[in-house]
């Protein structure tokens, strides 16, 4: 039986998988081993990974079906692959800001896998991970009874409407929007986790306007810290694996303007409850 190495890189969130070559199907004691690590440890890692988008894909699929972005162009020949890139031309990168992956949908993605090619040449272009866990973990008895129930409208026009997207070309036609619970129970570990994002939540229903701001920037500036998070500096053919139904991540650009260029391949999800 073959064996993966799981390496945490916090007792919180993160760990690095030794010891498997991506490119090829995994057995089902393997995929087992991965699926197991990526619940347990939120978000996970590879190195030395040289796919091919077709294996980038079928590796995605031995997990849940494919995502395909309701706002956001897709890769010309691979509708599930988003093309994740920033140079010399870019204005700004995708996910600066934390967020969890396309929260405006209704049944939001459940995962979401990011390789990269290439990597800035002086370094930088981290991305870092917050576990919205121990975000809501880390909340007195009285904000978690507080939040219970609550629901929060996840929009997207203001976060897609600068790819220059035609209307008609929309998944729906329309930029994508729904309402979540503010907490939500993961439907595979039974854990509670928050679930607003600053890049995609605008506003908690059935509060006065003035009380769901304070709320939000409370909640964003909570799940901010340090101590929620790691941090990923990538190589070229490194993967990141995470779990967007507890996991919130913010790309950094301080690399401009150098060249950072990959691929996303994302995980269909379920509605939250
Ligand atoms: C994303 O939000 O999927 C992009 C993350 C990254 O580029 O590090």
């Amino acid at each position: 039986m073959s064996e993966i190495a799981i390496r945490p890189l916090n007792p919180v969130i993160g760990g690095e998988i030794e010891g498997v070559d991506l490119s090829r199907p995994l057995t089902p004691e393997t995929q087992k081993q991965i699926h197991e690590a990526w619940l347990d440890r939120q978000v996970i890692f590879f190195r030395d990974q040289d796919l091919t988008l077709e294996q980038h894909k079928a590796f995605g699929r031995q997990f849940a079906e494919l995502h395909v972005h309701p706002n956001v162009p897709s890769h010309p020949e691979h509708r599930e692959v988003l093309v994740i890139r920033a140079d010399e031309n870019s204005k700004g990168v995708a996910g600066q800001g934390w967020h969890t992956d396309v929260s405006c949908d209704r049944n939001p993605p459940s995962g979401s896998i990011l390789r990269l090619t290439e990597v800035p040449a002086s370094g930088g272009g981290d991305t870092l991970f917050a576990s919205m866990y121990s975000a809501y973990d880390a909340l007195s008895d009285h904000w978690q009874r507080f939040l219970s129930g609550l629901t929060a409208v996840h929009e997207s026009a203001h976060v897609h409407g600068g790819y220059g997207v035609k209307k008609e070309d929309l998944r729906d036609g329309d930029y994508a929007r729904a309402e979540h619970p503010v907490v939500r129970t993961h439907p595979e570990t039974g854990r509670k986790a928050l679930y607003v994002n600053s890049g995609f939540t605008v506003r908690i229903r059935g509060m006065k306007r003035n009380e769901s701001r304070a709320t939000l920037d409370f909640l964003f500036r909570h799940m901010e810290q340090p101590d929620f998070q790691c941090r990923f500096t990538w190589r070229p053919n490194s993967i990141a694996m995470w779990d967007n139904r507890c996991v919130q991540h913010l790309a950094t650009w301080d690399y401009f303007p150098e060249t950072r260029h990959g691929y996303r391949v994302t995980l269909c999800g379920d509605k939250p409850v």
